[in-house]
């Protein structure tokens, strides 16, 4: 009996089972509006079997694009934009997660195509925010946000929200990973404030804490509410797996249902990536904060997806490139697996012949 494409209860919502995309970034739409690129590229992991579709980071001001190409839900044209992909995605029995964001100093870059660095004014950038002002190696310095500036970005990400229930999703997932805004803040390589929001543990969680119960109270109690973490810089200095866990424990008693432990992005470093080489944060996070946690990165095996699952290193995996060399990954997963059609697993009926043998 497959554990992976066992249904999961997150908050009452029922995902059909737990292969979830991971949210990625598309570097194609016009004025933050998703458009038909993104109806086809998150509609066919829905039609290839995933539990949950994440929309890739969607920036809740102008300013918090990673790049001028990113989506955002800041307004409402972008709303009604969303709620077409939604409505696809639920029609293929896939849930919907949108990924809010802020790119903090990292923000106003050029889409990795066009050769990465910070985008110029003139040639359609803008001036970026951030705990302080430190800049990204590579990128243009930020310019350290006012107390009003850090009550803006608060609202940004409530009014986001509510506009993504209004879209039709179902689930909410606050950016706090990859060195962006809210990591940032995490980081004491980046945050060197010493005001309320920098300097102790206490202080640098504190705007993601405010963003999270914010967020909360602006969308209906069953609303399901995830959280990506960076669980370490991997830097000296830096955030730590420590940090992660009581960062967690708080994430929990503030009402979060799932933490989604990535890593890294803050600064440069040497990541020792090997398959699975995220999972050991989620496990220690479930174990040790009590919430429950999802996987990602180099998660490519049918195999490998349904160990992290079984031995209870995770609740759900997040994939992101597998998914893109295969948006059918989840119904090939089961297939290898040997899951029979049922709850956990839905072949489209037009594709049910491929289920067949
Ligand atoms: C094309 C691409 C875009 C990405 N964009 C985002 C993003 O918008 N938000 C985010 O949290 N992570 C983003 N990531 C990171 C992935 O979600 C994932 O954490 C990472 O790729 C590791 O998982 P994988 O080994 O399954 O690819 C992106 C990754 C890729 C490959």
């Amino acid at each position: 009996m497959s554990q992976l494409f066992t249904p999961y209860d997150l908050r009452g919502t029922s995902v059909r089972n737990r292969v979830w995309v991971s949210p990625m970034c598309q570097y194609s739409a016009v004025d933050g509006l998703p458009g038909d690129w993104h109806l086809v590229h998150l509609g066919s992991f829905a039609r290839g079997g995933v539990g949950l579709v994440m929309t890739e980071a969607s920036a809740v001001s102008p300013e918090g694009r990673i790049s001028p190409q990113d989506t955002g839900i800041w307004n409402d044209e972008q709303r009604d934009a969303w709620a077409r992909i939604v409505d696809f995605v639920h029609g293929q029995g896939a849930v919907a997660a949108v990924q809010l964001a802020h790119a903090g100093r990292k923000a106003s870059t050029r889409r990795p195509w066009d050769g990465r660095g910070s985008v110029a004014e003139e040639d359609g950038g803008w001036e970026t925010v951030g705990p302080s002002a430190v800049a990204f190696p590579g990128l243009r310095e930020p310019r350290e946000l006012t107390a009003e500036g850090i009550a803006g970005v608060v609202d940004d990400f409530a009014a986001a929200a509510r506009r993504s229930l209004e879209a039709g999703f179902d689930v909410i997932e606050v950016h706090a990973a990859h060195g962006y805004l809210l990591h940032e803040f995490l980081s004491p390589l980046s945050n060197r404030r010493s005001d309320e929001y920098g300097g102790s543990f206490d202080n640098r969680v504190r705007l993601l804490l405010d963003v999270v119960r914010a967020v909360r109270a602006a969308v209906p109690e069953e609303t399901p509410l995830v959280v990506r973490i960076s669980a370490t810089d991997w830097a000296e200095g830096g955030w730590t797996a420590d940090d992660a866990v009581e960062l967690a424990r708080r994430l929990r008693e503030a009402d979060v249902d799932l933490v989604d432990v990535s890593s890294g992005g803050n600064v440069p470093a040497d990541i020792p990536v090997e398959p699975g080489y995220q999972v050991g944060f989620a496990r220690r996070i479930r174990q040790e904060a009590g919430i429950a946690t999802g996987a990602v990165g180099l998660i490519t095996e049918a195999k490998q997806a349904e160990e992290v699952v079984a031995e209870g290193s995770a609740d759900v995996v997040f994939l992101a490139r597998a998914l893109l060399r295969d948006p059918h990954w989840a119904l090939q997963a089961a297939h290898e697996l040997g899951v029979e059609i049922g709850a956990g697993v839905h072949w489209p009926d037009q594709y049910r012949r491929a289920a067949l043998d």
